[in-house]
């Protein structure tokens, strides 16, 4: 008998023995007073790594973009993205539900920056009818175009593109560790680039719970202030913070694993059916297979062989690889996909 094989998202990861001890024994404050001196070093550490001067530890990825977004941009204002990126598709409309943001996207089937549609579609300071652009963000690696990364040389014309006219940058970085590691390119090199920058603890680094936001001091300092005001600042968050600071010390580089693994299932599968993943999208540790109106079935019958897979949009099935996925898993899964889907 097998164990189940769980690809539906890299959220789904348990802390490791280790995590726990390093959790157990952290430092803890009163957060809330400013008092907790292991998330006080999460918060300095990622910043340093992101090339910001201050961090801020939240309870979800979401929660720091909407705190990122909030800094850049006011009620009313517009927030320009990719169509499918995850602060207008995926977090319940937060940014305009909390803060009455509006949103216009372009659409790039790998999710990467257009610079041509943000400079068609940017109107900053648009006056007394039109709405102004405050902000772009942009969503790296990109989670439902398939863990796609964004290439640096668009990002630093993006930068270029919107400086000269005030408007802002929001990195989603939930996944910005994989970016970094399938690139090499540094982490801070890709932070410096943007004004806010929110990453996740509880994805790839296989922490159980966080993000942080970084960006400047004084935005930092006013995010934690909308953070309680919405109900979520927190006491003793050192516990949590340690797990992070534990995943930041040992789960980055190991992410190539995560990597390797989601090509071999999709190499597999692409030998059994070529039509149905493009493998040049599969960049990091996300596959989508485009099955049409195969999808529920497969997801269906991929689960009854222990392998738990998700859709993300019409006739798209995801896999994402993570730290409980071993390469045997890897293996026994991409035989069960590609049976699955051979014609
Ligand atoms: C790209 C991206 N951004 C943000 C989030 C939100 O993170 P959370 O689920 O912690 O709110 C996710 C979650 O999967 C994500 O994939």
């Amino acid at each position: 008998m097998w164990d189940v094989i769980d690809l539906r998202s890299d959220t789904v990861t348990r802390p490791t023995a280790a995590m726990l001890a390093a959790m157990s024994t952290a430092e803890t404050g009163d957060d809330v007073y400013g008092e907790d001196p292991t998330v006080h070093a999460l918060e300095g550490r990622v910043a340093e790594l992101l090339g910001h001067e201050a961090g801020l530890f939240t309870v979800s990825g979401s929660l720091a973009n909407v705190l990122g977004v909030r800094s850049l941009v006011a009620p009313g204002q517009e927030l320009l993205c990719e169509e499918r990126a995850h602060v207008v598709r995926a977090e319940l409309g937060a940014h305009a539900a909390w803060q009455g943001v509006t949103t216009r996207t372009w659409s790039d089937p790998r999710g990467h920056v257009d610079l041509d549609a943000v400079r068609r579609l940017m109107t900053p300071d648009a006056g007394p009818y039109m709405v102004s652009t405050a902000a772009v963000a942009v969503e790296n690696t990109h989670n439902f175009a398939g863990g796609t990364v964004q290439p640096l040389a668009a990002l630093r014309e993006l930068r270029a593109l919107v400086d000269p006219v005030g408007v802002r940058l929001h990195l989603d970085g939930a996944r910005l560790w994989n970016a970094h590691v399938a690139t090499g390119v540094a982490l801070a090199d890709y932070g410096r680039l943007f004004d806010t920058v929110a990453v996740c603890l509880s994805k790839g680094l296989g922490a159980p719970v966080g993000s942080v936001l970084v960006g400047s001091a004084a935005a930092m300092a006013e995010a934690r202030v909308w953070r309680k005001r919405l109900g979520a600042g927190w006491r003793q968050a050192g516990v949590l913070a340690a797990a992070g600071l534990y995943a930041l010390d040992h789960h980055v580089d190991r992410l190539a694993d995560d990597h390797a693994h989601a090509r071999l299932i999709a190499e597999t599968v692409a030998a059994a059916d070529p039509a149905v993943v493009d493998l040049a999208a599969v960049e990091t540790n996300v596959v989508l297979l485009d099955v049409g109106d195969r999808a529920a079935g497969l997801v269906e019958r991929a689960a009854a062989e222990g392998v738990l897979t998700g859709t993300v949009g019409p006739g798209l099935v995801r896999l994402i690889t993570h730290l409980d996925v071993t390469a045997e898993d890897a293996k026994r899964a991409a035989g069960v996909l590609a049976a699955l889907v051979r014609p």
